[in-house]
């Protein structure tokens, strides 16, 4: 649902937190030649996760009423995923996210507030129920409040403490993690918090200076305690499931569900011809960013091109009409709905449905007519194509107030940072392979 740096990250264009910070991370490491065969493990810590659509009616009515919501607040994060965590001895639902790196959930009873564009409205954050009582580890002394801005208008702020925190069996022990007292946010009531994936860098962007001693996130303290690989891998279904995994056997053909695998793979039939691997590229890879360092934060990548081919079935269906290789760099967000990529190669994609796509304002988005003929839309990465499935390009399930609209997987931005967010990642399973410093994906046997 989130994305916390992409805000934190606006503000900083002008003000660079530069400096070396103490992460153990190699980032030269070259692709191992070990790693050829991509002979990952399934992992024994596989962990269903939830996916949850949200209605427009669950989402906050301020993003509906008001005419001056900020252009960047408008809902389009209509999908996430979630797992339990135990926090403790408290099991604590939260979304997963790969583009921020803090581990939160708000702490009974805690204050919900509306938004400085919705200053008369009910406040209504749509959180489940947090964390009780005092974390075993206690506060952590001396430190700026926990205060994050995500793009989507939402915010939090508490505190941080320490506690044991646990997905699947592995347990980061005395774990920093915040405790949220007070928030602006717009849930549907599943979920507590936020369990972020990424680099212990983009713990460093807080404070009035954006420049604090960065600290390990959950998985960093996992895999530094030795219980298990440095690498963790996802597989989002595009289909509702509840997650407990009863509806996806593998090799049964009826593969639905999600899973956060921690030190291996996922357990799901994966079309084992296309493994392919990218670099994941430090902070300095985006330069609007401005951060002078080439420290990694988050999962960012280049694909080798975006490859756009007529559609439908006439004679020259599969024809290329686009092959852009100019590698741009590209972040991988389980938070991100939908894929932001530059405008240019988007309005393409727009022209070649069959009628073309058109910008809808009552959605502030791009849709087509869902019988349009969808064009095939792939990203190249090593030696693979990976193509988005049809109902990713043309989203079935979220459609304009007639009914006869469906969003397009795909919208532009007008600025960086570049997403590939679940409308593609439900396509492929993906290796966030921290310890060789490098990403790997593989096309889902379809489902
Ligand atoms: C939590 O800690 C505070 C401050 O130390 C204390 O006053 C309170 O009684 C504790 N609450 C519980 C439930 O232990
Ligand atoms: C949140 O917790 C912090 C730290 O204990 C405290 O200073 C602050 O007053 C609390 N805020 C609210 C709204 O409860
Ligand atoms: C998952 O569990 C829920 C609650 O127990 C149940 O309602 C649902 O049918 C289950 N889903 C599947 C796919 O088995
Ligand atoms: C092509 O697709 C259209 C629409 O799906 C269908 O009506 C038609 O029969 C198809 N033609 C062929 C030759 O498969
Ligand atoms: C490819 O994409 C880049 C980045 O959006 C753009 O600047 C360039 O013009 C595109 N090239 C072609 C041939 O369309
Ligand atoms: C596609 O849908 C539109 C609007 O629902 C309808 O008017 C049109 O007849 C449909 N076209 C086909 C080929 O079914």
């Amino acid at each position: 649902m989130k994305s916390a740096l992409l805000a934190t990250v606006s503000w900083l264009v002008s003000s660079t937190a530069a400096g070396p910070f103490g992460d153990t991370i190699s980032r030269d490491v070259p692709l191992s030649p070990r790693r050829a065969g991509f002979r990952d493990a399934v992992s024994t810590h596989a962990i269903p996760m939830r996916k949850h659509t949200l209605t427009p009616s669950t989402s906050h009515p301020a993003l509906h009423r008001r005419a001056n919501v900020p252009a960047r607040l408008r809902n389009i994060y209509d999908v996430y995923y979630s797992i339990d965590l135990q926090v403790g001895n408290q099991m604590i639902p939260v979304s997963v996210d790969t583009g921020s790196s803090d581990t939160w959930m708000v702490q009974e009873p805690y204050e919900c507030v509306s938004f400085w564009f919705d200053p008369g409205g009910v406040a209504n954050c749509g959180l489940g129920t947090g964390f009780i009582g005092n974390l075993s580890g206690g506060t952590i002394p001396d430190l700026p409040p926990f205060v994050r801005s995500y793009v989507d208008g939402t915010f939090v702020q508490g505190f941080y403490g320490r506690e044991d925190v646990t997905i699947g069996g592995i347990t980061a022990h005395n774990q920093r993690l915040a405790l949220v007292n007070y928030t602006y946010w717009h849930g549907d009531g599943q979920t507590s918090g936020l369990l972020g994936l990424a680099y212990p860098y983009l713990t460093s962007l807080d404070g009035p200076d954006q420049n604090q001693p960065p600290y390990d996130p959950v998985f960093t303290t996992m895999w530094k305690s030795g219980v298990i690989e440095p690498v963790f891998s996802i597989a989002l279904s595009r289909n509702e499931d509840q997650g407990n995994g009863t509806s996806g056997v593998p090799g049964s053909g009826k593969q639905q569900e999600s899973y956060l695998a921690l030190g291996g793979l996922p357990p799901v039939d994966i079309d084992q011809a296309t493994w392919a691997r990218t670099p994941i590229h430090g902070m300095r890879a985006v330069p609007q960013w401005g951060f002078d360092t080439d420290e990694r934060g988050m999962y960012i990548v280049k694909p080798g091109a975006f490859v756009l081919e007529r559609g439908g079935n006439g004679t020259d269906a599969g024809m290329e009409l686009v092959r852009n290789t100019t590698q741009i760099p590209v972040l991988i967000d389980v938070g991100a709905t939908l894929s932001y990529l530059p405008k240019g190669l988007v309005n393409e994609l727009y022209a070649a449905f069959d009628p073309p796509a058109k910008y809808m304002s009552t959605g502030g988005l791009f849709y087509a007519l869902c019988n349009a003929t969808v064009p095939n839309f792939g990203v190249q990465i090593g030696e693979s194509t990976f193509y988005m499935a049809h109902e990713d390009l043309l989203r079935q399930t979220a459609r304009d107030p007639t009914g006869e609209w469906c969003r397009i997987g795909v919208t532009d931005t007008d600025s960086p940072p570049h997403v590939l967010g679940v409308s593609f990642l439900t396509n492929v399973v993906s290796v966030f392979d921290v310890g060789q410093g490098e990403m790997r994906f593989a096309a889902r046997k379809r489902y």
